[in-house]
């Protein structure tokens, strides 16, 4: 079972006083690696037994790791951190239940989910610094090495870049999946009943993919941003023939020093790969010139 399908069983047995611990180790694990034991009873505001019964069955869970030496003390693990996305993005009323894992990358997956109004969307967990921990001699390495801290941190930040390019290129007439909510590292957006451009075996008129694209390109650098990532990888293909560029969190604005490298090597990419596989003839000059206008 996949983290945030762990996360989302185990947000139907926890109850309240249980996302208070939890909220209590987030708040401490800015501070510390891990979280002293008499932290989290501090900024739970619970007692100390209460606590400790709790912190059993979250254990049990798979929602945290517990450290004895040289103090007893609590890290948060990717369950824990995907239950409190989930749990605040319920209570949003921006999901209801989540389906099946629809795509998986090095640093992020992306499931199926649905609305309390019952529509499809997908949501995106991403996931920087990922590490399991099989053994607990992984565990304590992990634990010693002080730079695991900004796993949290980092997948947060990469959520909210990823949530605001999308509103920003939604708004330009980008076609993006609509962004519909973003919590800690999860974000939730419009589903795309696609196929990566990647997978798709033969187009019949190529060049109106092509076009579209790099019109998608245009608007975007038009709005002032530069997806820095773009492939056949990140661009699905719906039934009815649209485009969809997707994977946002590394955007880069405009006025980054080398804008126009970056605009180059999106647009090459694009432009090789049609040329490649659907032998199109592009001169990337004119295209570029052409997307910068
Ligand atoms: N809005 C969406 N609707 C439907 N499917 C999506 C949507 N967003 C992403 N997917 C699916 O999930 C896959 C991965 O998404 P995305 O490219 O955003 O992340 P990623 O490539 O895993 O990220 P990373 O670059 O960090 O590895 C896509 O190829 C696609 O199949
Ligand atoms: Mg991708």
């Amino acid at each position: 079972m996949s983290s945030a399908e762990k996360a989302a069983a185990a947000l139907t047995k926890v109850e309240s006083y249980d996302l208070r611990i939890l909220q209590a180790i987030e708040l401490g694990m800015i501070r510390h690696e891990v979280v002293p034991f008499e932290e989290v009873v501090r900024y739970s505001g619970l007692n100390e037994s209460e606590v400790e019964y709790r912190m059993k069955g979250l254990d049990e869970m798979e929602l945290l790791y517990r450290q004895r030496d040289p103090y007893l003390g609590y890290i948060m693990n990717y369950n824990a951190y995907d239950l409190l996305a989930l749990n605040a993005l319920v209570k949003a009323e921006s999901l209801e239940a989540l389906g099946p894992l629809v795509g998986t990358g090095k640093e992020s997956d992306v499931f199926e989910a649905v609305t309390p109004g019952d529509v499809k969307v997908a949501v995106k967990f991403h996931r920087l610094g990922r590490t399991s921990f099989r053994d607990t001699r992984r565990k304590r390495e992990y634990v010693a090495d002080r730079r695991h801290i900004s796993w949290l941190y980092q997948s947060r930040l990469a959520a909210e870049a990823e949530y605001s390019a999308l509103k920003s290129m939604h708004e330009a007439g980008v076609s993006v999946p609509e962004p519909i909510d973003q919590n800690r590292h999860v974000i939730v957006m419009q589903f795309i009943k696609g196929t990566q451009l990647s997978d798709i075996i033969s187009l019949e008129e190529p060049r109106l993919f092509l076009d579209d694209i790099l019109e998608d390109v245009r608007l975007a650098y038009r709005a002032g941003v530069i997806h820095t990532d773009l492939s056949e990888y990140n661009i699905l293909v719906d039934g009815e023939g649209e485009v969809w560029v997707i994977d946002w969190p590394q955007y880069t604005s405009t006025d980054h020093p080398n804008t126009i490298e970056l605009l180059e090597r999106d647009v090459g990419n694009v432009v090789y790969y049609f040329q490649r596989k659907y032998g199109l003839e592009y001169d990337p000059e004119h295209v570029l010139d052409r997307v910068r206008g």
